[in-house]
Parts: C-alpha cells; sequence; structure tokens
C-alpha cells in the first residue's frame, strides 16, 4: 500500500505545493493534501498544526509544508513532540537534514526557491535515510531536558 504522507502550505505555498502534490503521486505515494485549496491569502499555523498532529500520533511517517519562507511553519510544526521540521533551501541541507537531524517534517520556503529545485529537495528528503551512531545521541538530546 502506498505511503500516505501530509502536506500542505498557506497561499505563498498554494502554486508550489500543487506541483509536489503530482509529484508525491508520480513517485508512488499517496498526498493528503490538507489545504490551502486557492491562492487566497491565510494563515500558516492551522496547515502546520494538522501536518506535524499527523506526525506525532504516528498516523503518518512524515510529512510536507511550505510557506514564504519556511518558517512559520517550522515555528508551529516544531512544537509537536517527536516532529523535527526541517526548513531546507538546497539539497545538501536537505539531505543533512535526513541524515543528522532525522527530519520528519520538510519544510520548503516557497518565495525563496524553485519549482524544480523543491521537486529535487522533496526526492532527497523522501530517499535519504537517517544515518544514525552519533546522530542518534544527539536527536535524542533535542527532546531531554536539559539536554542529552
Ligand atoms: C505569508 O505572507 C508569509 O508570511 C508566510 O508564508 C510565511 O513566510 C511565514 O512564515
Amino acid at each position: 500500500m502506498a505511503e500516505v504522507i501530509p502536506i500542505a502550505a498557506d497561499h505563498a505555498g498554494y502554486e508550489m505545493k500543487q506541483r509536489l502534490v503530482e509529484e508525491l503521486r508520480r513517485l508512488g505515494y499517496e498526498p493528503l493534501d490538507l489545504g490551502t485549496h486557492s491562492s487566497e491569502s491565510t494563515d500558516y499555523p492551522a496547515y502546520a498544526h494538522d501536518v506535524a498532529e499527523r506526525v506525532e500520533d504516528g498516523t503518518a511517517k512524515r510529512g510536507v509544508l511550505l510557506c514564504g519562507t519556511g518558517l512559520g511553519m517550522s515555528y508551529a510544526a516544531n512544537r509537536h513532540k517527536g516532529v523535527r521540521a526541517a526548513v531546507v533551501w538546497n539539497d545538501e541541507v536537505t539531505r543533512l537534514s535526513r541524515e543528522h537531524n532525522d527530519a520528519n517534517v520538510l519544510v520548503l520556503p516557497s518565495r525563496c526557491i524553485g519549482d524544480d529545485e523543491a521537486a529535487r529537495m522533496l526526492r532527497t528528503f523522501l530517499d535519504t535515510p537517517f544515518a544514525g551512531g552519533r546522530h542518534i545521541r544527539r536527536v535524542e538530546g533535542i527532546d531531554a531536558e536539559g539536554g542529552a
């Protein structure tokens, strides 16, 4: 069965999200499009919480968010336990967000990157495994009281 991947954007990320929904389908995933569904101005936090809640409760293993800078979406998503939402701006950062940080939500800054770059970063996010090893301790330290 195809993996369901929740994806959402505000108005700034709407057009790019539409492209990525198609890309997810092309890659054999089942995108769960949680909005927004037009370019009309809307507030990003609700979309971030909707995707992050699904990752937090295990309904989804990973998710995708887009807004103009990626920042607002990441602030909101990272309030959720176990969610590691990474704002990425190139392929290298995307790869490292998986290998070193075990990112489980990809956050794309739609006003700062192009559609082709976004699609490439999406593929890198989906295909790159967590490296484990010394990074396990560091990732576990994120949620530890007072550090690792
Ligand atoms: C919307 O204008 C913009 O503020 C939003 O997309 C995002 O960049 C917020 O962090």
